[in-house]
């Protein structure tokens, strides 16, 4: 476990269970930093930044391959599927595995601890409700 993880978690027992907000920033926290390290030299949160991958803000309950503009595979953008926290825990295991043919190069991320920490930053970048867009429940 990374240090500052370590040192977060530790700081968390002192405080106890009524600060479940201070848990939720440290989660999003982490998240942002083991991000930066897997994520970000290939996607941007921004989507004014240029971004060799698709911009990831508002990706939670997203339908995969849809954002505007941005040259997909077909394997994505045929996929049919939305980016639930599922979806993108078994892609971030192991994306070619949940779906071979795309243009993404393989990320391997079996931790389950930095699943959810990435999981809660993509969760603080989404803004809009996808969910009410797509028409899904
Ligand atoms: C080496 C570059 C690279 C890295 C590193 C990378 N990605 Fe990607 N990612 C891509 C590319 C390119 C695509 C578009 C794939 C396609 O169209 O087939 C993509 C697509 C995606 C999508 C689908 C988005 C959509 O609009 O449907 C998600 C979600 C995603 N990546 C998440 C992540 C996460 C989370 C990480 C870090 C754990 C990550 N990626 C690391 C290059 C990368």
């Amino acid at each position: 476990m990374p240090r500052f993880i370590a040192t977060a978690v530790a700081a968390l027992c002192l405080a106890g269970p009524a600060m479940a907000n201070v848990y939720e920033t440290i989660k999003i926290d982490a998240g942002k930093a083991l991000f930066d390290v897997q994520c970000r030299r290939c996607h941007a949160v921004d989507s004014t930044d240029p971004s060799y991958g698709p911009p990831l803000e508002n990706v939670l309950y997203r339908g995969a391959g849809t954002y505007p503009d941005y040259a997909y595979s077909t394997a994505l953008s045929a996929s049919g599927i939305v980016w639930t926290p599922a979806a993108l825990r078994a892609w971030m295991e192991d994306n070619d595995g949940f779906m071979p043919g795309t243009k993404m190069r393989h990320v391997g991320i079996e931790d389950r601890t930095v699943q959810d920490f990435i999981l809660a930053y993509l969760t603080s970048i989404t803004t809009q409700d996808n969910r009410a867009i797509e028409g899904q429940d």
